[in-house]
């Protein structure tokens, strides 16, 4: 397969490259981290590909996406997180997290979409932190929540193009993004479990991808409750943890 992964430099896009590379795929690994992409070359060198560019700038991505060939599939992954304190709202910090992860999302969408081949899978990388309204989360998660209306709905826009599109929410992995997190991270999970569910739920064409299902099915149990309820849920919850409970 032709395949092409966005934040493919480190945790758990860097996993799926390996695994994918170690299969015999072709990859096209993004990032900005040369050293990273580098390295990917030198372990694989009959089937990686590099392309160095910043997602959240829109000229870059047509530059490096508008010549590729067509794909079998597309993970797009990367992201980030930082987290806001209400009572001192930082707009600033709102418009990095927003930026890369929603608007780097669509920058990519717009060039790769029309690459990809009938019958061919789109990903979209969201989280469980989409399922609440979590205290800190208030860019991660609304950028999160948006990628889940945004991925939902493409699922629905594309199907006639016979594109599958697979909506990934994972809880807590160990990757260099959650290792800045200062709070228990319960029920989390390593890379490489994280990509051993991807890559079986993208070769199932499922729609979403959740997991460890012990941990999403309980955030999405309370998803149900009126929203009162689940107010006093994640109070408690949060104060349990700690001061700075959040997802990654
Ligand atoms: N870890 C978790 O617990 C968790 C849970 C739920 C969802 N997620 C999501 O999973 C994805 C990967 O997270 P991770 O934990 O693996 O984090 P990570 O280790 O920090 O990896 C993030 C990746 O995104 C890339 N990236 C970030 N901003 C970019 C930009 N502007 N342009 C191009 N690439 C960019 C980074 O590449 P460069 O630095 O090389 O540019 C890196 O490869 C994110 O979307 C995150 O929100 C993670």
């Amino acid at each position: 397969m032709n395949i092409l992964i966005t934040g493919s430099t480190s945790g758990i896009g860097l996993q799926l490259a390996r695994d994918y590379l170690a299969r015999g795929n072709t990859v096209y690994c993004c990032g900005r981290n040369t050293a990273s992409l580098t390295s990917l070359i030198r372990d694989f060198p009959d089937f990686a590909q590099i392309l160095c560019f910043d997602t959240a700038d829109r000229i870059d991505c047509s530059e490096r996406l508008e010549k590729l060939p067509a794909l079998d599939l597309v993970i797009l992954n990367a992201g980030t997180c930082e987290y806001i304190n209400a009572a001192n709202f930082d707009s600033e910090l709102y418009e990095r997290v927003v930026k890369t992860n929603l608007i780097g999302t669509a920058n990519c969408l717009e060039f790769l979409i029309p690459k990809l081949k009938p019958g061919g899978s789109l990903a979209i990388m969201g989280s469980s932190s989409c399922y609440l309204p979590l205290p800190r989360a208030e860019a991660y998660g609304a950028s999160k929540a948006a990628i889940e209306y945004l991925t939902k709905t493409l699922s629905i826009s594309l199907k006639p193009s016979d594109i599958n599109v697979s909506h990934i929410a994972p809880g807590f992995v160990e990757t260099p993004l959650t290792a800045l997190n200062n709070f228990p991270m319960p029920m989390s999970v390593s890379v490489e479990f994280a990509s051993k569910k991807i890559r079986s739920g993208l070769s199932k064409k499922k729609s979403e991808i959740h997991f460890p299902i012990s941990f999403t099915w309980i955030l999405k149990a309370i998803r149900l409750c009126p929203f009162g309820v689940q107010k006093l849920l994640i109070e408690k919850l949060f104060r349990s943890s700690g001061p700075t409970l959040n997802l990654g």
